[in-house]
C-alpha cells in the first residue's frame, strides 16, 4: 500500500518519498501521512501549500479519500481493498507475516542467574524481556547470539556452601533450584543473627580462591553442576535457550590480567591497597568510583565484567551487544562500559544497556519465605493453581494432564505478558489473581481470543475458502483489518526501540478489536461468511506471529 501511494505521488518526481511516508500516531487521521516538511525548500512552497496542491491533484484510485491537514498529505485506503491484500499477504506469508529484512548480528546477554541463590521473579523479567528482545531482533532478519552470564564464585557461595556443610549436610544434593535457593536463605537469616560467623565463611572463601581444600573444591563443582542443570527445566517453561554461557570463574584470571594492564595505561590506579578507576579523574564525575580489585588482592565483579566484553567483542563482530540486567546496577553498567571506552576497546561503542526494572506485589515488599524475593517455582505453582481452578470450572470434563498443562500455559502467557507490556524504565506490581484473569489487559485474555478464533475455524469445518468477495466491511472489520496490516510496521518500531511492550500493547489492541467484531458480527451462516472466516483465519495468524515475538505460545483451547 505504500508503494501504491508512492506511484499516485509519481508526478512529484521526487526521490526517498516511501521513507516519509509515516503511520500517524492518531489512527483516525489516516492509514498513512505524508509530512510535506521536507519538502519545503525543493519545492520553494509552504508545507501547508504543498499538502493542498498534492491533496487536490493525486488520482483518487484506491484511496478512500486524501486530505490535506496542516502540513501533512492524509492518505484513507479503500478498506476493501487493502482487506483482500492484507489477508492474501497473510496467508502467503504465514509464520513469516510481518518478518523484516536485516542482516546485523546481535548479542543479547540476559537471565544471569547465579548458581547458589534464588532464580526468583527478578529473574523471569529480566529472562522474558531478553527473550523477547532476541526474538524481535531475529524476525527482523538479524543473527542472534544468546548469552548468558551466572555468578558461580565470589561470597554467596562461601556462604551457602557454609549453611550447607553445618547445617543441611545430612540432605542429599538435590538438582532443584527451590532447594538452592532455601539454603542460601538460611544462611543469610543465620548471618544475620550472629555476624560473628562471617569469619568462617571468610575462611571458605579463602579456601575456595586458592583451591586447596580438594573435599571443598568438588562439593563446589557437584552444586554448581547441579543448579545448572535445574535451570533447564526453568528455560524450557519460559521458552527460552542460550547460544553462550559464561561464567564468572571462567573470566576471573583474565579480569585480573586486564585489571593490571590499566593500571599500567593509567586508567585504573591503587588506592589504600585496592586497586580503583576514579571516574573523576576522566571527565565522568557522575559515575563515580568503581572498585576492580580488593585489598586482598581477590578480584571484584567488574574486572570480571571487562573480560566478559572483552570475550564477546572479541569472538563475535557485533552490530550490538545488548545487556539486559537489573535497574539497581544501572550506573555500574555504565562505569564498566566507560572503562571499555577509555581502554579503547574495539567494538565498545556497540555497547547497549536494557534496564530491568522491579517487580512488586500489592501486598507490598515481597513476602516470602526468603524474606524478600519470591523464587519462580513458588510463585510458579501459585499461578498454576489458580489457572487450573479456572480451567475446571470451565471445563468439568477435563483430565487432570491436559488441566495442568494448559494451566502452565496459562500461567506463562500472564507473567510474560504483564512483565513485557510495562515500559522497563517503570516497577509492575503484579497481581497474581488479576493477570491470570481471561478478560481484561491480560495474557489469558490473549490466548483466549486466538483460541476462540481458532474455534470458529474449526466449527466452520471445510468451508474456509481463499477465494472470497467482501459484501460490505464495518467498522470491526476495518479496524482489524488496519492492524494486521500495521504489524510489520510495529515490528520495526519494536527493533528499532529494543521494546517488546510496542508488540504487547499491539497484541492487545488486536485481540480487543478481535472480540468487538466477534460480538457484533456473525460469521457462520452470515452473508459474507467466506470474508469473515478468512478474517478470523489470519487474525489468529498475526496474533500468534505477535504473541511468538513476546515468548508467549499460543493454545487451541482454554
Ligand atoms: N549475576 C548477576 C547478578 O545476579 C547479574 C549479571 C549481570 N551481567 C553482567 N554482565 N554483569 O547480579
Amino acid at each position: 500500500m505504500k508503494e501504491k501511494i508512492v506511484a499516485a505521488l509519481g508526478f512529484l518526481k521526487i526521490e526517498g518519498l516511501y521513507d516519509l511516508l509515516e503511520i500517524p500516531k492518531e489512527r483516525e487521521l489516516g492509514d498513512y501521512s505524508l509530512p510535506c516538511f521536507a519538502l519545503a525548500k525543493k519545492l520553494k512552497k509552504s508545507p501547508n501549500d504543498i499538502a493542498k496542491e498534492i491533496a487536490e491533484k493525486i488520482s483518487k484510485k484506491g484511496f478512500d479519500r486524501v486530505v490535506a491537514s496542516g502540513g501533512y498529505v492524509n492518505f484513507f485506503f479503500d478498506k476493501k481493498e487493502l482487506a483482500e491484500k492484507v489477508i492474501k499477504e497473510i496467508n502467503k506469508k504465514g509464520e513469516d507475516y510481518g518478518k523484516i529484512m536485516g542482516k546485523g548480528k546481535i548479542m543479547v546477554e540476559f537471565s544471569q542467574p547465579n548458581t547458589h541463590k534464588a532464580f526468583h521473579v527478578g529473574h523471569i523479567r529480566g529472562t522474558s524481556l531478553g527473550e523477547s528482545i532476541a526474538r524481535i531482533a531475529e524476525f527482523c532478519g538479524n543473527k542472534v547470539v544468546r548469552a548468558n552470564y551466572s555468578g558461580d564464585t565470589g561470597m554467596h557461595i562461601a556462604k551457602w556452601i557454609w549453611c550447607y556443610r553445618k547445617y543441611h549436610g545430612k540432605e542429599k544434593l538435590k538438582g532443584d533450584e527451590k532447594w538452592f535457593a532455601d539454603i542460601y536463605v538460611d544462611a543469610v537469616k543465620k548471618l544475620e543473627k550472629s555476624p560473628k560467623i562471617q569469619e568462617e565463611v571468610d575462611e571458605i572463601n579463602r579456601k575456595l580462591d586458592s583451591g586447596v581444600d580438594k573435599e571443598l573444591n568438588k562439593l563446589w563443582k557437584d552444586t554448581r553442576k547441579l543448579s545448572i542443570k535445574s535451570w533447564e527445566r526453568i528455560y524450557r517453561e519460559l521458552n527460552t535457550r542460550f547460544d553462550v554461557h559464561i561464567f564468572e570463574s571462567e573470566v576471573e584470571k583474565e579480569g585480573r590480567e586486564i585489571v593490571m594492564e590499566i593500571v599500567k595505561r593509567k586508567i585504573a590506579k591503587e588506592s589504600e591497597g585496592a586497586i580503583i578507576v576514579d571516574f573523576n579523574e576522566h571527565g565522568r564525575p557522575d559515575l563515580g568510583v568503581l572498585v576492580l580489585l580488593r585489598k586482598d588482592g581477590t578480584v571484584l565483579y567488574g574486572a570480571k565484567d571487562l573480560a566478559l566484553a572483552k570475550n564477546k567483542l572479541e569472538k563475535h563482530k557485533l552490530d550490538k551487544s545488548i545487556y539486559v540486567i537489573g535497574k539497581a546496577q544501572e550506573r555500574y553498567v555504565y562505569q564498566i562500559f566507560e572503562i571499555l571506552k577509555l581502554m579503547g576497546m574495539k567494538g565498545s561503542e556497540k555497547n547497549i544497556y536494557v534496564p530491568v526494572n522491579e517487580v512488586r506485589f500489592p501486598w507490598g515488599k515481597m513476602a516470602s519465605r526468603s524474606g524478600d524475593n519470591i523464587f519462580y517455582s513458588d510463585f510458579r505453582d501459585n499461578m498454576i493453581e489458580i489457572a487450573r481452578k479456572e480451567i475446571k470450572k470451565r471445563e468439568a470434563s477435563i483430565s487432570e494432564k491436559g488441566a495442568q498443562k494448559r494451566a502452565l500455559a496459562i500461567t506463562i502467557s500472564a507473567m510474560k505478558y504483564s512483565m513485557l507490556k510495562q515500559d522497563v524504565n517503570k516497577n509492575i506490581i503484579f497481581d497474581p489473581k488479576k493477570e491470570i484473569k481471561f478478560d481484561g489487559d491480560t495474557g489469558p485474555y490473549l490466548l483466549y481470543s486466538y483460541a476462540r478464533a481458532r474455534n470458529i475455524i474449526k466449527k466452520a469445518g471445510h468451508k474456509i475458502d481463499s477465494n472470497f468477495e467482501i459484501y460490505g466491511i464495518g467498522d470491526s472489520e476495518k479496524k482489524i483489518v488496519e492492524l494486521m496490516a500495521s504489524f510489520p510496521e510495529v515490528v520495526k518500531e519494536a527493533e528499532q526501540k529494543l521494546s517488546p511492550s510496542t508488540i504487547a500493547h499491539f497484541s492487545y489492541d488486536l485481540a480487543k478489536a478481535f472480540n468487538e467484531f466477534y460480538h457484533e458480527c456473525p460469521v457462520i451462516g452470515s452473508e459474507n461468511e467466506k470474508f469473515r472466516l478468512k478474517l478470523v483465519d489470519s487474525f489468529s495468524q498475526v496474533l500468534k506471529n505477535s504473541l511468538r515475538l513476546l515468548g508467549i505460545n499460543t493454545i487451541a483451547k482454554m
